[in-house]
């Protein structure tokens, strides 16, 4: 069977992804093959394609899609034709259809559509580990997170809400702080129009935030650490602008006692039953109607470069899939 899918020989400026078509086989040995009706776009597609991550070429992009599974490999027992599944961080996600280990695979429960899975599995398991287990977020906690209105963003302000923290959001514009605002942020910080670290002080009585989830890296590194209370942690997952600077113990030491970690996704996920139990608790808070995931952007995926630029500029809000 002929796919189309979307292959970079280069990394650089969205152009250098480009179309092309290839005879798929059937699923190898423990593989699955997915017929996808929804893929999600995440930040990290964009530092894959940029070059901010080296990658072996050429390379599929895209890491998460959601579908119906059409055909088995040997070896796998506990899915079938039929089975509807979502997968996240297994690259080769912009196409119509592609094989893929089984082991990745989780069945999406009824309730969910193709669509809610495609734009939050990664998104959403990102808040898990972020909130639940890098600094386990509690109830009265007063937490500062970064790129509030975007994908990961949205989901963490409800999330975080629902835990009982009351939760700081940072974004660009009154309409972004709006929308952060009625997605479980108790404060929204306009980055361009306001001081970020004095309105955190203010907010705290002057003492600072136990956590800061900080995506932007580079640009805010500097205010992150001003934003932090005696023994607060500076959770760094991102580097949207740059990756953050080098951390010198002493100034850890300096600004208070503090910790400083550089989490990733694939650690926190790695073995099945972390996989399991981070999408199971995504399912959970979207079923419970704790979280609501906005897609903002479909696109089709001819658009992809459009797309990438429009997140790399930070316009858009919410999550974007593809329809293939
Ligand atoms: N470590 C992990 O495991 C992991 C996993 C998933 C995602 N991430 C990270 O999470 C972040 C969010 O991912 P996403 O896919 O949901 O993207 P996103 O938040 O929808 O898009 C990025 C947002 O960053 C904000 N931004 C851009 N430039 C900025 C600047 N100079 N200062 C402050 N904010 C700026 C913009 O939001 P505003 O204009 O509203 O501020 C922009 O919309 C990315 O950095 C990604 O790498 C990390």
């Amino acid at each position: 069977m002929k796919v189309d899918r979307v292959i970079m020989a280069q990394q650089g400026a969205p152009d250098v992804m480009q179309f092309e078509t290839v005879e798929l086989p059937p699923p190898g040995e423990g593989e699955v093959q997915i017929h996808q009706s929804a893929i999600g776009l995440n930040y990290m597609d964009v530092y894959q394609r940029s070059g901010h991550y080296p990658m072996e070429l050429p390379s599929v992009l895209g890491l998460e899609a959601a579908g119906e599974i059409s055909a088995v490999g040997a070896g796998v027992a506990n899915l079938s034709v039929g089975d509807r599944v979502v997968y996240g961080g297994v690259l080769g996600a912009y196409t119509s259809r592609r094989n893929a280990s089984a082991a990745r695979m989780l069945r999406i429960p009824n309730g969910i559509s193709d669509d809610i899975a495609a734009a939050s599995m990664m998104k959403g398991m990102t808040v898990e580990y972020l909130l639940e287990r890098t600094y386990k977020v509690k109830p009265g906690d007063k937490v500062l997170f970064f790129a509030a209105s975007g994908g990961v963003g949205q989901i963490a302000g409800q999330w975080g809400k629902h835990l009982g923290a009351e939760m700081i959001g940072v974004t660009s514009g009154p309409e972004n702080c709006r929308r952060a605002l009625d997605l479980g942020y108790a404060h929204a910080i306009d980055r361009k129009s306001e001081d970020i670290a004095a309105r955190v002080k203010e907010i705290t009585g002057g003492i600072g935030v136990p956590v800061v989830y900080d995506s932007i890296g580079k640009a805010t590194f500097e205010t992150s650490i001003a934003c932090l209370a005696t023994y607060g942690m500076f959770v760094s997952f991102g580097a949207t602008t740059g990756e953050a600077p080098a951390v010198a113990p002493s100034l850890l030491q300096k600004a208070g006692s503090l910790y400083f970690t550089r989490p990733t996704l694939a650690n926190y996920v790695g073995p099945r039953a972390d996989l399991e139990h981070s999408a199971g608790r995504v399912f959970d808070m979207i079923l419970g109607g704790q979280v609501a995931v906005n897609i903002s952007q479909r696109r089709p995926l001819s658009e992809v470069a459009a797309a990438h630029a429009d997140l790399e500029a930070g316009v858009t809000t919410g999550s974007t899939i593809f329809l293939p």
